[in-house]
């Protein structure tokens, strides 16, 4: 017979009684085997397995046993412990094959599906030609440099020589951008050249200065064969002490051959741009009549317009003032600066007649140029 043990109290240790723990034990199998998904196995367990499941509770009063009723005790415990343990782990692995199998249906791919229907999409011609510009300049030792789209009035104007009163201003078809507040002046506009990134570069570097400027380029023009409201421009921009005009036409040969071939040639018409003094507009020797149609009405050319010469672009030496403006001594430096037409270079490049067909984006006219990637 065991002696009175003070600290024994029936009611506190029901818990391990036989029938407690049998009840414990069978709604922890019942729940366990109802788990539809692991999920659900998850929620049982931790109501029947966790640390505050009636099992575990149930062996935290242990310790309230006499000793002679420990052992006993202990084995029925241990014994709906480990029932409900292998319970939980055959459920478990049940549930996981169940779920593998099903993702295994779910997620099938048909490898013998056909992989080469879909061409392999390309950059476009445009990306391209840009780039190849960019490596003739960087060949020459040119920085490329870029500039906002949504530029400000006083670069896309006043910085190049452009007064709220100039011509110029109002010929170049901008799109002018409202304000926040719905005021029309915002003091933005879509740039309508890349020239404001002349500026840009000479407030923040100083010379010598040799850079290039690719980018896109907006005008409030409807989509035809020769006009496209958004388009591309190149810049060129070069400051330096003893820059002239051979410098300038220099370069530009080198940019048409790079461009048109070894045979093309270039000539230098007298313009005006606000930004360059002198100015001239650049032109090409017809590619098509090379100039075999002036003077000859019986044989007229329609890419030239029996001029024998067409436009590529404007060029000129850098305005005084416009070094001023943006902080260079004019004085000690001169620069020159000259702006192209991308779609331009491209017509002229690859006989592409119609700028619409740049824009469509119809791969057909991509293909065209091969799939560089
Ligand atoms: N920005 C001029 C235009 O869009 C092109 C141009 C002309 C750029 C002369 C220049 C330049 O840099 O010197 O029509």
């Amino acid at each position: 017979m065991s002696g009175a043990n003070d600290s024994y109290d029936p009611k506190q240790v029901s818990a391990l009684s036989p029938e407690s723990l049998a009840e414990a034990s069978d709604a922890a199998l019942a729940a366990l085997a109802a788990a539809a998904d692991l999920e659900a196995l998850h929620d049982a367990e931790v109501a029947h397995i966790g640390d505050r499941s009636p099992l575990a509770l149930a062996r935290r009063e242990m310790g309230a046993l006499p000793p002679s009723a420990r052992s006993d005790a202990g084995k029925r415990l241990n014994l709906a412990r480990t029932a409900v343990a292998d319970a939980h782990a055959a459920r478990e692995a049940e549930l996981r094959a169940e779920r593998d199998a099903r993702v295994l249906v779910e997620e099938t791919v048909d490898v013998t599906l056909p992989w080469d229907r879909a061409r392999l999409g390309a950059r476009h011609p445009l990306t391209t030609l840009q780039e190849r510009i960019a490596d003739v300049f960087v060949a020459m030792g040119y920085a490329v440099a870029e500039g906002p789209e949504l530029e400000a009035e006083w670069f896309n104007f006043d910085a190049l020589n452009i007064g709220v009163d100039h011509p110029a201003r109002s010929m170049m078809d901008t799109f002018f951008i409202q304000a926040a507040d719905g005021s029309p002046d915002s003091g933005l506009v879509m740039r309508t050249h890349t020239s404001p990134v002349q500026a840009r570069t000479m407030l923040t570097s100083t010379p010598p200065i040799y850079v290039i400027c690719p980018g896109r380029t907006y005008r409030t023009d409807e989509l035809d064969a020769t006009h496209t409201p958004v388009f591309h421009q190149v810049e060129g921009l070069v400051i330096d002490e003893g820059i002239t005009m051979g410098h300038l036409k220099g370069t530009l040969d080198h940019f048409a051959q790079s461009m048109f071939g070894t045979e093309v040639v270039t000539r230098l018409r007298p313009s005006y741009f606000p930004f360059t003094e002198p100015s001239a507009e650049v032109d090409l020797r017809c590619f098509v009549c090379h100039g075999d149609s002036v003077g000859h009405p019986e044989r007229p050319c329609r890419t030239c317009s029996s001029e024998g010469w067409i436009e590529w672009g404007g060029c000129g030496m850098v305005n005084p003032r416009v070094l001023i403006a943006c902080g260079i001594d004019p004085d000690r430096y001169q620069g020159f600066a000259f702006g192209m037409g991308i779609e331009r270079t491209m017509m002229f490049r690859n006989s592409a007649e119609d700028m619409r067909d740049m824009v469509e984006g119809d791969v057909r006219f991509t293909l065209a140029f091969g799939m560089e990637a």
